[in-house]
């Protein structure tokens, strides 16, 4: 019989880059995107918290304790990832049009990869990286394409009709929602070699290709829908059931920052709706998973928290098995892009 241990993370990219490059996206968006009034790209006219973050150096002061408490928060979560000694670690993460394009978006896919091989700094152009590692490093993890396999198997038994595959599509294949991940959980080279999972989650629904997973608009046309929350609860409550009956010790974890900046129109695309942030982790504080399962998808959209629907997929999870949620680290922010929450279920 497995054992399971649930974790919540973030695979914020501006993490990877220095300070001094202002990698969060405000910084490039108030000067080159048109879908913020001009009146708001005077900090002058910001609610008041937001403008003492953004303070005189553009937040580059914030950032450093922003980023200091997320990578603090990884090192915890690395250590209880091996005091934990999995057999591997399932992801859920999106894909932000880097392996799945217009030749085919899958709701969901198992990437049951004998190997992950990955350039993850190519994504910095010519930034460098914090840890001053060359651009084109290639990092390579293991995959788990038995039990990529069998998950798949026991899912499609089970009426959910999951796709998989055995190598990458486009690019390297591996998005950097799982990238990033494996570089913070192995913040100090220390090695971090347990094998992974990826399953992709298309969180990015009806924008994925209309804006190519960003923030600019390339078609005028929406795409389909991401799948239901409740959807995508049940795929976890299954993954987990599915899992438990294997003999592997598996990490189920979910990985994206909340509500973002760049997609919450409401805000006019500057600042995440926290309000609604906050209420979703008050809900998974109270372990009441079942209200996440029942979230309509167009509130998600209209708050910027498609990528939520990862961590959707670990709520239906850790419900199966009835864990709760300890808190590691709540870190709110106006200017960069997302708050991240960082959780052990057990
Ligand atoms: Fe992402």
């Amino acid at each position: 019989m497995g054992d399971i241990l649930g974790i919540g993370t973030t695979h914020y990219p501006p993490g990877l880059v220095p300070d001094e490059y202002k990698p969060w996206p405000l910084a490039r968006m108030l000067h080159t995107d048109p879908r913020i009034p001009p009146h708001l790209k005077d900090p002058a006219n910001w609610p008041e918290p937001m403008r003492a973050e953004w303070g005189a150096d553009e937040g580059i002061t914030s950032f450093k304790a922003h980023r200091a408490r997320v990578f603090s928060s990884f090192r915890t979560l690395r250590d209880e990832i091996a005091a934990f000694r999995p057999d591997f670690i399932l992801m859920w993460g999106d894909d932000q049009y880097e392996n799945f394009r217009e030749d085919v978006i899958p709701p969901f896919c198992v990437l049951a990869y004998d190997t992950l091989t990955f350039q993850p700094f190519k994504r910095l152009g010519n930034r460098p990286n914090i840890w001053g590692e060359p651009g084109d490093k290639t990092f390579t993890w293991p995959g788990q394409p038995a039990a990529g396999r069998l998950l798949a198997g026991r899912l499609l038994e089970a009426g959910i009709d999951m796709p998989y595959a055995y190598r990458p599509l486009h690019g390297d294949g591996v998005a950097h929602a799982f990238a990033n991940t494996l570089l913070y959980l192995d913040l100090d080279r220390r090695g971090f070699s347990y094998p992974v999972l990826p399953v992709t989650v298309n969180c990015y629904g009806r924008d994925v290709i209309r804006y190519q997973g960003g923030g600019t608009q390339h078609a005028e046309e929406a795409d389909p829908p991401a799948p239901s929350p409740r959807r995508c609860f049940e795929l976890g409550r299954l993954t987990a059931r599915i899992l438990r009956e294997s003999p592997w010790r598996v990490v189920l974890m979910a990985s994206s920052s909340w509500s973002h900046a760049f997609l919450t129109a409401k805000n006019h695309f500057l600042y995440p709706d926290l309000e609604a942030d906050r209420m979703l982790l008050e809900h998974l504080r109270a372990g009441e998973y079942e209200t996440w399962r029942d979230l309509p998808l167009e509130r998600l959209e209209a708050s910027g928290q498609h990528e939520v629907l990862n961590w959707v997929c670990l709520a239906g999870a850790m419900a199966e098995l009835g864990a709760k949620m300890e808190l590691v680290d709540w870190v709110e922010t106006w200017i960069f892009n997302a708050p991240k929450c960082q959780a052990i279920f057990r």
